[in-house]
């Protein structure tokens, strides 16, 4: 690996974390494939020799779990998961050059082979450790297969993950009282051989790769710390059928974060020999030379949950092989749904097929989700600012400024007009160039979506200050050559973000070649001398549709929380591995840390209210539409209680509204305040003396 410039003289992987092929993908797994896609793309555009490859992540307990309880094998299970993924991705334009996954040939043998060379170079030791044991079913229970205590902060938590609480990787042996997810049956601890792998004696190794580590600063900060707290030796083995065998051991699988990453050579590897090495060789990437120099220019791009597999298990692992570290990690923030936690069982996410379903091109949401705030950041998805960005600066700026430019150059001139191109232009173009380039050295997707919205603006401006409609076919020529100029390299700079609608931009600029495989240098070249009428490339996203779409989401949230109950049985696990989820359960939720003053607590303007009326929403399984006099004013508010209350029953009950609720609006029903209530069952808060409407609750 180099630490020069894009493009280098070494190839690239651009790799993306594995799915766990463990449920439906949804808008949060999509902020990281399009993030990955688009710096592929990207650095093409820069003409660096570039593969992108992934692959699906088959092992794990909570697959073999989940396969168990819809009685299929766990390989049937995440085949089906797998065959899903690989038609999904192009959807979304997001093009693996090779996508696997860790259960095939290649990832096995090399996985093995790895873990023989650890073991070969003597960083790898047996020790005996409690793990949890099912005595009635005489079953080990590894991983999500037990439940229990966090030993570090006492909440409720998976036997690998404290994922109600502090958030803490569990290895085997430290959940205390623990109990069987599959009977139910208290566990016991019994002594078991495991193998570790020796990463302590690695933290000179990492704390130096974390110096040259290239990417967010948030993947260098975060492990940095882990290190200065001392690392511990990393338990590599599972009492498990399904997963990759640990060599010479009948009994005994891998854990799955050992052979997960290895896809990323192994799929590589793939590609590598479905092209030939001479046209793209996984070795160069991977292996490291004999002088102890690595080839290639390896970058990984995950969601921020996964750092420390990524910046200490995975290095350590790399550097003992004797494989190429890497050069960058690029870890994106979560996506949260209109400000909340994104959550798979509470259904409040956007799903994959459902965007689809709902029939928006795949790039509105790729140019949502890779340009909106910075890549470390969490995101919020809205329908509400997916309408904005859309209609804003894809339709108002870039298609808007594509369009007039060249239906008026197919009008006046059948194409580009003969002239020179103006200096002003040309170097405006360069400008645009240079921060594209910058902006993918420094692994900034989103400044490298901006150069296009950038230039587009300035081509509207230009076009706006140059009036070309009032002036004669002479006069405008030179005017038209540079915006037709100025449409190229719009296009070209877009089709990172935007490939589809690049593509179709490409075509009315009579673009010659593929958008896909030219770089940069095409921004500049010569537009074509004649084309055909164009058509808009982008459409607006209407107000009635948000409308629609964020019903649709309140509806469905709202009814997954009415289900909770039936379907929290104790033993059904969670189908999500996501890290910012929390878990449903009975438990009270945990207590806030955060104290607020009260000064935040007089802020809120509670009132007791009267219920005057009370109908159900139509078409709304869930909603209620409120009449309730709050003493001042008659108050309409739109509740999610629709099932819960017998709606005839409330007119004339006490209840209690936050009045100055930011105004919502449900199936196309002005919400106009809050009505308080507790629990799932929405128990309606009210008052037990003679508190009149419109009085202040303190
Ligand atoms: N299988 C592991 C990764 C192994 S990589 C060698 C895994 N799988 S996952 O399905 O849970 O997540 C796949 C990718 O999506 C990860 O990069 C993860 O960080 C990302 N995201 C999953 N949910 C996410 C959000 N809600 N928001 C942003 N990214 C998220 O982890
Ligand atoms: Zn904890």
């Amino acid at each position: 690996m180099s630490h020069d410039d894009f493009p280098t003289e070494q190839p690239a992987v651009v790799t993306c974390g594995l799915p766990y092929a463990n449920g439906d993908l949804h808008v949060g797994h999509l902020r990281s494939y399009t993030a990955g896609d688009v710096l592929s793309r990207s650095l093409r555009k820069l003409g660096q020799q570039t593969a992108f490859v992934c692959g699906s992540d088959m092992h794990g307990t909570p697959i073999a779990v989940n396969a168990d309880e819809e009685g299929v094998s766990p390989e049937a299970f995440a085949t089906q998961y797998h065959e899903q993924y690989r038609e999904t991705f192009p959807q979304f334009n997001v093009e693996f050059d090779n996508y696997g996954h860790t259960h095939d040939e290649t990832n096995t043998e090399l996985t093995q082979s790895i873990v023989e060379t650890l073991e070969d170079e003597g960083y790898v030791y047996e020790k005996e450790i409690k793990v949890a044991w099912d005595p009635i079913e005489d079953q080990p229970l590894p991983d999500r297969y037990v439940e229990g205590t966090c030993p570090y902060c006492g909440e409720h938590a998976r036997g690998d993950e404290c994922d109600e609480g502090c958030g803490r990787h569990l290895e085997p042996g430290e959940i205390e009282d623990p109990v069987s997810t599959r009977t139910g049956n208290p566990a016991e601890y019994r002594e078991q051989p495991h193998r570790f792998f020796e990463v302590s004696e690695l933290s000179e190794y990492l704390s130096g790769f974390l110096d040259r580590l290239e990417g967010t600063s948030n993947a260098r900060n975060q492990p940095r710390e882990w290190i200065e707290s001392g690392l511990e030796d990393w338990c590599i083995t599972r009492d498990l059928d399904w997963g990759i065998d640990y060599p010479g051991e009948e009994d005994l699988v891998l854990y799955v974060w050992v052979d997960a990453p290895i896809e990323y050579i192994s799929s590589t590897k793939q590609y590598s020999e479905r092209v030939g090495a001479d046209e793209y060789d996984w070795e160069q990437v991977w292996r490291e030379t004999e002088s102890g120099e690595a080839g290639g220019e390896v970058v990984h791009v995950i969601g921020r949950d996964i750092i420390q597999h990524h910046t200490i298990f995975w290095p350590a692992m790399l550097e003992v092989a004797g494989y190429s570290e890497p050069r960058a990690v690029c870890a994106t923030g979560f996506v949260t749904i209109n400000g909340k936690g994104l959550s798979t069982s509470r259904n409040r996410a956007i799903w994959a097929q459902e965007y689809l379903d709902e029939g928006f091109h795949p790039d509105l949401l790729r140019y949502y989700l890779t340009t909106m705030g910075g890549f470390q950041q969490d995101l919020d998805f809205s329908w509400d600012r997916f309408q904005e960005r859309v209609n804003g600066e894809l339709v108002g700026t870039v298609g808007n400024f594509l369009y007039r430019s060249l239906l008026f150059a197919y009008r006046n001139f059948g194409g580009t007009p003969e002239a020179e191109l103006s200096a002003e232009v040309e170097e405006r173009i360069e400008q645009a160039v240079d921060d594209f380039s910058a902006a993918v050295n420094e692994y900034e997707v989103r400044k490298a979506g901006d150069a296009a919205v950038k230039l587009a603006q300035f081509g509207n401006e230009y076009i706006q200050r140059n009036e070309p409609w009032k002036l004669d076919d002479d006069e405008a020529a030179p005017v038209i050559r540079d915006c037709v100029q100025l449409a190229k390299a719009v296009t070209v700079l877009i089709e990172p973000v935007a490939p589809g609608k690049a593509e179709a931009a490409w075509a009315q600029v009579g673009g010659e070649a593929d958008v896909h495989d030219v770089t940069l240098d095409a921004a500049f070249e010569p537009p074509a001398a004649t084309f055909d009428e164009p058509a808009e490339l982008f459409e607006q996203v209407e107000d009635e549709r948000v409308e629609e779409l964020n019903g649709k989401l309140a509806e469905r949230v709202a009814e997954a929380a009415s289900d909770d109950d039936a379907d929290d049985d104790g033993t059904e696990s969670d189908e999500s591995t996501d890290a910012d989820e929390a878990d449903v359960s009975d438990e009270l939720e945990p207590l806030l840390e955060d104290r607020i003053g009260f000064d935040d607590f007089e802020a809120l303007d509670i009132r007791v209210g009267r219920i005057e009326s009370a109908e159900p929403v139509e078409d709304a399984d869930k909603l209620a539409k409120l009449a309730v006099d709050i003493g001042v004013e008659t108050r309409q508010v739109v509740a999610g209680i629709k099932q819960l209350h017998d709606l005839d029953a409330l007119p004339g009950t006490k209840v209690v509204l936050l009045a100055n609720m930011e105004k919502a609006e449900l199936f196309g029903i002005e919400s106009n305040g809050m009505v308080l209530a507790a629990g799932e069952q929405a128990d309606l808060l009210t008052t037990h003396d003679d508190a009149e409407p419109g009085t202040k609750v303190r």
